[in-house]
């Protein structure tokens, strides 16, 4: 079996390490190809340093620009390279366009896509991601979904629970490993060093890069003048490349990095990344990653967007949405500084996204499926055009499977009290509302 893996920003390069080395520890045959989206070494390079994978065997180098020319020149770059390379499964993480590139290209090669990190949904079509990832999904034949939520949405769009594998989040795992590391090694960035946050108290750790925040001047002043007020924390602020060439644009840069408690430092380094905000009291961020690794790290974060398809960390009690409204961080951030009992609880909410085997469970599935024949993408002969959509109540104890068995049909949904749950298998239906579909 060949595995190849299509990455091209920094997030997607955190969270697909993990599966890299656990594909290289299993011995199986894989190829990195790196779009070339994020370039600079402090957004790239650095990464497959500090994360301890080896380069990419191939850079399509596309570089900034337009949506349109940026997914083209990807999709151009991965085609020709994947009809040489031929492997039976290509891998996607999250919502870049990479993403999008990716799957379009795989999906007209009938090449088999597992989408990592599938089944997010902010429901807001306005942003690209929210795109990339639903056209993912529609190309996709493996889907490897952080949590039962987001295994939901899937379902409700439509997709066969047989192809959707819960796994958890591979940020999990990656924030678990490398922090340990970090804490063996200290501090490595020269920009921290000066800072001394090794004895920094009440650190505030500010990222963000959204294009609905600092592309939009009324929203990213509303930040400033946010933290212009939060003079009792120390602020560090690793800025994304996009977001210093905006602040720059309309003349607030030197305006935020003259206040004496606000430290903008380059883009850092992951493994001094996690010292710095399992250090911090708060998280102020519209990072979609740092959303899960505040969760993780048991740090309150608040969140710089008005949603998030990140909702889990939201109900679990971690984080709040505050979008970039002066008032609402103002007011979070100061109850996080100054009381205790509220910033207990958010520290203390559970991490919905697993236990750290999420690249396990990832490749576990993938060598089944290959096992089964099931990567295989070639016109059916028995795709299941002749079928009635049912619902049924059930009384009797029978598990999923076996209702299917004996009723050969394919379960869809299941209710439980409720609420909607995830027909797993091994779940028992006793008690259940379900929909499914029968074969004629
Ligand atoms: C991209 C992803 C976003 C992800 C983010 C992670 C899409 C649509 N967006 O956004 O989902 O959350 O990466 O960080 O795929 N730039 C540099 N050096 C670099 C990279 C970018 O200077 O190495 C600057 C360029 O001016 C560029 C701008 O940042 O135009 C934006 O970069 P781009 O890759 O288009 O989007 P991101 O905002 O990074
Ligand atoms: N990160 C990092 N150094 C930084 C800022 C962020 O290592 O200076 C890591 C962070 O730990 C997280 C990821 O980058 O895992 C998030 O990336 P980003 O916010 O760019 O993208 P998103 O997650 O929003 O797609």
């Amino acid at each position: 079996m060949k595995i190849a893996t299509i990455l091209g920003t920094r997030p997607e390069i955190i969270k697909m390490a993990p599966i890299i080395a656990e594909i290289d520890k299993r011995g199986i045959d894989q190829i990195v190809l790196h779009t070339g989206q994020h370039y600079d070494k402090e957004m790239s390079d650095n990464f497959f340093r500090d994360l301890e994978i080896p380069a990419p065997d191939y850079n399509i180098h596309v570089g900034s620009g337009t949506h349109g020319k940026q997914t083209g020149l990807m999709m151009k770059g991965i085609e020709e390279i994947l009809m040489d390379e031929k492997p039976d499964i290509v891998l996607v993480q999250g919502d870049t366009n990479a993403v999008l590139a990716g799957a379009l290209v795989c999906a007209k090669l009938h090449i088999a896509v597992g989408h990592v990190e599938a089944g997010l949904r902010s429901f807001d079509t306005t942003m690209p991601e929210e795109i990339n990832r639903r056209v993912a999904d529609v190309c996709s034949a493996m889907y490897f979904i952080p949590t039962e939520d987001s295994a939901i949405n899937l379902l409700a769009e439509g997709f066969s629970r047989k192809n959707l594998i819960i796994t958890g989040n591979t940020v999990v795992d990656a924030c678990f490993r490398h922090l340990e590391i970090a804490k063996k090694r200290g501090f490595g960035e020269e920009s921290l060093a000066e800072l001394d946050i090794e004895n920094m108290d009440n650190i505030l750790t500010l990222t963000m890069h959204r294009a609905e925040n600092v592309d939009i001047k009324e929203r990213v002043t509303s930040i400033i003048d946010a933290l212009k007020e939060l003079s009792d924390m120390n602020i560090i602020f690793p800025i994304h490349p996009r977001t210093k060439h905006t602040l720059e644009n309309f003349g607030l840069f030197d305006e935020l990095n003259d206040l004496e408690h606000v430290h903008i430092v380059k883009p850092i380094g992951y493994l001094d990344f996690l010292l710095l905000t399992s250090k911090s009291t708060l998280i102020l961020t519209d990072s979609g990653g740092l959303q899960e690794e505040a969760i993780t790290l048991d740090v309150p974060a608040l969140t710089l967007r008005y949603n998030t398809e990140r909702p889990e960390t939201v109900a679990a009690g971690g984080n709040i949405l505050v979008g970039a409204d002066k008032d609402a961080i103002l007011e979070n951030a100061n109850k996080i500084l100054n009381d205790k009992e509220f910033a207990d609880k958010m520290k203390n909410a559970v991490n919905p996204y697993g236990q750290g085997d999420a690249a396990e469970r990832t490749v576990d599935a993938i060598e089944k499926f290959h096992a089964d024949g099931l990567l295989e993408i070639r016109a059916p002969e028995d795709i299941m055009t002749s079928f009635t959509r049912k619902m049924a109540q059930i009384t009797e104890d029978i598990t999923v499977s076996e209702f299917e068995a004996k009723e050969n049909a394919l379960v869809h949904m299941a209710f439980g009290e409720d609420k909607m749950q995830f027909p797993a298998d091994d779940t028992n239906l006793k008690g259940m509302m379900i929909t499914y579909d029968k074969r004629e």
